[in-house]
């Protein structure tokens, strides 16, 4: 089998590392992939995740036999309408289905008609309108651009005040373009958060074990929000044997209602929980996996990867086929100093031989190319050093011993990824 895979980070980085690993598959292609796509064998073509005449005549040319995307753009712009009008076997939603993640209102709407439990809310286009529920409410909400906005699109406001400067900020300065011209206003929920993906084959879906992304720069929690910091599987607050409940309660209806629409949904369903005192609450859908909770997700997979992706393009996804090590897995993903804002790239990188020397530690690229023959560094999120452990803790340390191999000048990481979990289970055990 020949793949296709669309995207440049470290998500796209395991995903080249696993299906390499799979005996059916001869040859990998990464459009336009990275220094970690080319270190695993794959060829890195530079055509653009976003411009699918490219892509598509890249798989025609190359007689692809799967295509995968990896981030949400091209599967919201059509790449899996237009692959299958080429006769090519493409493994995500189509752009109706990507709509789940494209329009915070679409998804809202899909959730009311599948009874999927989830924040309250309203969408507004008129900022007088907007400002006026939020002081008749009077209590702080979380402001939502309805499209994509690079994981920038949410204000958790705390206080009404906060919440009219972000609404004036959408809807009046066009912060984010078209996709502010809406926004939600949403009911703030306090919990803790846990991601629960699902390979989907139009009507089933298969659970992943729970895995939880480190949205925010900074240790504790704090500072801006960025693509993730760090991830690791399993998440102790969603342990395995409440999978299938939850995903019955908020993945299952939503292939349903989706499949009556005429657009069954193939590819990773991945729900964003909010685990309230009141029971889950689904966040967000995103279409595809999370970048960088697919790390350690396919760290600890245990099957044939490229093959559970055609069952799912073919609607006959077997549950049976997949399984997971029962070890856990963390990684951590080391940033240019100043990321989520501005940073500096091309950074020379050094001493990944020497982490990946310890056992069960992989580390995958997210951000780097080849220059002269010297890995440096070319985005704001750089690698995602992986490992597993037996436990939290254990994988925890692995991870943070194989970072310590790792030099890059203007780096840093988080200090804490899978600290929350770790305190869980004490509490848990105490
Ligand atoms: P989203 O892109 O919708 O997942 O939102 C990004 C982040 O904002 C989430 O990961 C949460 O940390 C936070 N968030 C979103 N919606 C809510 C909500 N209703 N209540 C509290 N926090 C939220
Ligand atoms: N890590 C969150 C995401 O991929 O959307």
């Amino acid at each position: 089998m020949r793949v296709l895979v669309i995207g440049s980070g470290g998500r796209e980085h395991a995903l080249v590392w696993k299906l390499a690993q799979s005996p059916s598959v001869s040859k990998i292609f990464a459009a336009p992939g990275n220094g970690g796509t080319l270190a695993e064998g794959a060829e890195n073509v530079a055509v653009a995740a976003d411009d699918l005449d490219g892509l598509v005549a890249l798989a025609q040319r190359e007689q692809v036999d799967l295509v995968v995307p990896g981030p949400e753009l091209p599967l919201t712009l059509g790449i899996t309408d237009r692959m299958r009008a080429a006769g090519i076997a493409c493994f995500g939603p189509d752009a109706y289905g990507a709509r789940l993640e494209g329009s915070k209102a679409f998804a809202k709407d899909v959730m009311e008609r599948a009874k999927v439990p989830t924040a309250n809310h309203a969408v507004f286009s008129d900022a007088a309108a907007a400002r006026q529920y939020l002081r008749e409410a009077g209590c702080g909400m979380v402001v939502k651009a309805d499209g994509l906005a690079a994981g920038k699109g949410v204000v958790v406001a705390r206080t009404v005040d906060a919440a009219v400067a972000a609404v004036d900020d959408m809807l009046e300065a066009h912060a984010f373009g078209a996709a502010s011209e809406r926004v939600l206003l949403e009911e703030l929920l306090e919990g803790e958060e846990v991601s629960l993906l699902c390979f989907c084959d139009g009507t089933r879906a298969v659970p992943l074990p729970s895995a939880q992304d480190h949205k925010a720069a900074l240790d504790g929690d704090q500072g801006p929000n960025t693509g993730g910091m760090g991830a690791y599987s399993p998440a102790p607050i969603l342990p395995d044997s409440q999978l299938e409940a939850l995903a019955d309660q908020t993945v299952r209806p939503v292939l349903r209602v989706l499949a009556e629409d005429g657009h069954p949904f193939v590819g990773v369903l991945y729900a964003g929980l909010m685990m309230t005192a009141n029971g889950p609450r689904v966040l967000e859908y995103n279409t595809r996996f999370g970048d960088p909770e697919c790390q350690p997700l396919l760290m600890r997979l245990e099957g044939d990867l490229a093959a559970i992706m055609l069952d799912c393009v073919h609607g006959r996804l077997d549950a049976a086929k997949i399984g997971y090590t029962q070890q856990t897995a963390l990684g951590v993903v080391l940033v240019a100093e100043g990321y989520p804002g501005s940073y500096p790239k091309g950074m020379p990188i050094n001493g990944i031989a020497e982490a990946e020397a310890l056992p069960s530690v992989k580390v995958f690229h997210s951000g780097t190319a080849r220059r002269d023959g010297q890995l440096v560094s070319d985005g704001g999120r750089v690698l995602c050093v992986t490992a597993l452990g037996e436990g939290l803790a254990q994988a925890q340390r692995a991870a943070y011993a194989a970072v310590d191999k790792i030099t890059m000048p203007q780096s840093r990481c988080r200090s804490d990824i899978g600290s929350k979990g770790i305190r869980r289970l004490a509490r848990q055990d105490g």
